[in-house]
């Protein structure tokens, strides 16, 4: 998933627009972006949502933002929108492994009495939004098999620290956003599940879209969440294999494939050993599965 774009569960303006937006997984909320008494009202039309949509060839990734775990929501949230077979379920505050294992157990659930296959559904959760849960970074590893990514958030977390702000004048993260997007990143790779970044809320400067998303393809994020439309194709352009990149990696493939006892090769007068075979290979395997579809 390169893009994934937030529509608010209520909006069925919103909802039906996002379908055409080109975006590789819509994350249709429940949570913040949904006022508490319009909350019932969304459920219903996320599932209307989902049933009329789950059966389309080439749609995007269905998924849903639930309320969080300790606001009584969850249940009714999963028991409203899971006969609509929602592909993934998003886990706002997160607090780590544990709550995921906790939300797996109650998916299952309804699984079950939604003749669901056990286990399809994935979990994404939100994994940095309170202070406690920074330091939960490193326990997802195992902690279920739905486990799709690990994303992260920085207005939820400016609350829980009371920051002033979260970006610095230039529209940078400042230094303890920074941290966490970098916690973010080594927990996910530590679980062995997609890094997504978290959302660039200023959704009419594109020019700061772009160069937040290649800093985080530069470091490692293979995916960015989006807010309005208008990111999406910046977002899918900055995380598509770019045929340079793919080129690239295909030369040091190429070269450790002409001496397979190198543990080290020259390629046009620069090092290239095994680490950056791994990086090369994962490259083109991401590559393979983007034209697969
Ligand atoms: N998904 C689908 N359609 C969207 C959209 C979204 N996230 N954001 C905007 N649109 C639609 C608008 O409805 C509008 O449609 P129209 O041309 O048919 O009227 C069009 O795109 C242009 O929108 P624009 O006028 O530029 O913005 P807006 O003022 O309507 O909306 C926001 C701005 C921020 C309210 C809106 O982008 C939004 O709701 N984003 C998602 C917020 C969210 O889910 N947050 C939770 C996670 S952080
Ligand atoms: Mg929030």
């Amino acid at each position: 998933m390169r893009s994934l774009l937030f529509v608010p569960g209520d909006s069925e303006k919103k909802l039906s627009r996002a379908m055409a937006s080109g975006a590789d997984a819509l994350i249709i909320d429940l949570e913040d972006s949904v006022a508490a008494e319009m909350k019932p009202a969304a459920r219903e039309a996320t599932c209307a949502f989902l049933v009329a949509h789950r059966a389309l060839a080439g749609r995007p990734r269905l998924m849903v933002r639930v309320n969080a775990l300790d606001t009584g929501l969850t249940d009714d949230d999963l028991a409203a929108v899971m006969p609509g077979r929602p592909d993934l379920i998003m886990l706002p505050k997160a607090g780590g492994g544990a709550d995921v294992a906790l939300l797996d157990g109650r998916i299952a659930v309804h699984e079950a009495l939604n003749g669901i296959e056990d286990g399809v559904t994935g979990i994404l959760p939100v994994a940095t939004e309170t202070a406690a849960a920074v330091f939960q970074l490193g326990t997802y590893a195992g902690a279920s098999a739905r486990l799709a990514g690990l994303t992260w958030g920085a207005e939820d977390l400016s609350a829980d620290i009371s920051a002033e702000t979260n970006r610095a004048p230039d529209g940078r993260h400042t230094e303890p956003f920074r941290l966490v997007r970098s916690l973010c990143l080594f927990g996910a790779v530590a679980a062995g599940v997609q890094p997504i970044d978290t959302v660039f809320p200023a959704f009419r400067d594109e020019a700061g879209l772009r160069l937040e998303c290649e800093e985080a393809r530069r470091d490692g994020y293979t995916g960015k969440m989006a807010i309005h439309p208008a990111q999406v194709p910046v977002i899918n352009a900055v995380f598509s294999p770019d045929a340079a990149s793919i080129e690239e990696a295909r030369r040091v493939v190429a070269a450790f494939a002409a001496q397979p006892a190198a543990g080290v090769v020259n390629i046009g007068g620069e090092m290239f050993d095994r680490p950056h075979l791994k990086r090369a290979e994962r490259l083109l395997a991401r590559a393979a599965a983007f034209a697969a579809g």
